[in-house]
């Protein structure tokens, strides 16, 4: 698909109708379950506070399982799940991007569980959940893009960067923030893109001169773009489904996609091997899957597409229409040794040099 660039801006027009969808989440009724023991659940969770806040509410007044949740990016998450491989204390790994979650399949730290809601599900979800032999499963995706704060690129008299070209160029200096690609899947999903879309050696001098233009390397992918959002910096690469929500609280946001295509993320749910509370986790990821429990994200005003099919699509999530995609390659940069090898050659070659 060959398409120029586009550019997405958001008003806050909806965003009352959205708190009430929240509250009526809310509302949901407690139920019998609530007056027993229903036990408890560990979850790690790797999208936004807003988001992971509002699972564990409703899950908790639904089921009446405790839920104990982590908040944590998805290099962090899966740091934490290595260190504790011996006693695992964690049951359930909600969201963040997916290569991360296949590296834990493939080092033996998810159970295999095979959902009976996989039909229901996108086939690019199902795909993730095929290829990790079925130890985890996409719950949500979206484009890798840059943000820019509308009201300081004007000031400054910077033009929009079309592409990831235009990030190199000398009037960038010190105005793009991105995250550090081992804590944050967002960056090192950016790697993983240059690398398919230039070439190894070509996406690495690139990476180097990006370094010479960049304010600040972020332990969270969210970080940049509320940088952005605040005015503390100009630019930054994001997932575009983060825009919407700065938006949304009245920030001078847009996002954009690059012109020579982009990657985009399988967000993934993972069930963990020695889960000390398995039963609760089988239910809590039954339930993540449903329809109800994926328009969350948007409630949440979080905009990545749902991988359930029948979940509703709200206006602002990104048109994947409109977007050139590159063919990404999730099973290969999944792989344990690649995602290895790739961060350590950033920190090494790029991250080392100075600015
Ligand atoms: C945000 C995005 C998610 C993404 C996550 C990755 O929450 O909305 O779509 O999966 O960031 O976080 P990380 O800190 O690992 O880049």
């Amino acid at each position: 698909m060959k398409q120029g660039p586009i550019a997405c801006t958001w008003s806050r027009s909806r965003s009352l109708s959205l708190s009430l969808a929240v509250l009526a989440a809310l509302a949901v009724p407690v139920g019998a379950a609530r007056a027993q023991d229903a036990g408890q659940l560990n979850v790690i969770c790797s999208v936004q506070a807003e988001w992971c806040n509002m699972i564990q509410t409703v899950f908790a007044r639904t089921t009446g399982i405790k839920v104990n949740m982590s908040l944590k990016g998805s290099g962090e998450a899966l740091a934490q799940l290595i260190a504790e491989r011996a006693n695992p204390k964690t049951d359930v790994w909600f969201g963040g991007t997916g290569d991360p979650h296949l590296q834990a399949a493939e080092q033996g730290l998810a159970l295999e569980y095979k959902s009976p809601a996989l039909g229901q599900l996108h086939l690019w979800a199902q795909q993730q959940a095929q290829q990790s032999g079925y130890k985890t499963v996409g719950i949500y995706s979206g484009p890798l893009g840059f943000g820019y704060n509308t009201e300081l690129i004007a000031k400054k008299k910077l033009p929009v960067p079309q592409s990831w070209a235009d990030l190199l160029k000398p009037i960038y200096k010190g105005e793009i923030q991105v995250a550090n690609p081992a804590s944050s899947g967002t960056a090192y999903t950016m790697i993983a893109t240059l690398v398919q879309l230039m070439g190894e050696d070509k996406a690495f001098d690139y990476l180097k001169a990006l370094h010479k233009n960049i304010a600040a390397y972020t332990r969270s992918g969210t970080g940049p773009i509320k940088a952005v959002a605040r005015g503390e910096t100009t630019l930054s690469i994001s997932f575009v489904h983060d825009g919407p929500g700065e938006a949304m609280q009245g920030f001078p946001v847009a996002t954009i996609t690059p012109s020579e295509g982009t990657g985009a993320e399988i967000g993934s749910m993972t069930i963990i091997k020695g889960a000390r509370n398995l039963d609760n986790a089988k239910k809590f990821y039954e339930w993540a899957l449903t329809p109800a429990a994926q328009e969350m994200g948007a409630a949440a005003k979080q905009f990545q597409v749902p991988s359930n099919k029948a979940a509703k699509i709200d206006p602002r999530v990104p048109d994947f229409k409109k977007i050139k995609f590159i063919n990404y390659d999730y099973a290969k940069y999944g792989a344990s040794n690649e995602r290895k090898r790739l961060i350590g050659k950033w920190e090494k070659d790029v991250n080392s040099l100075p600015r």
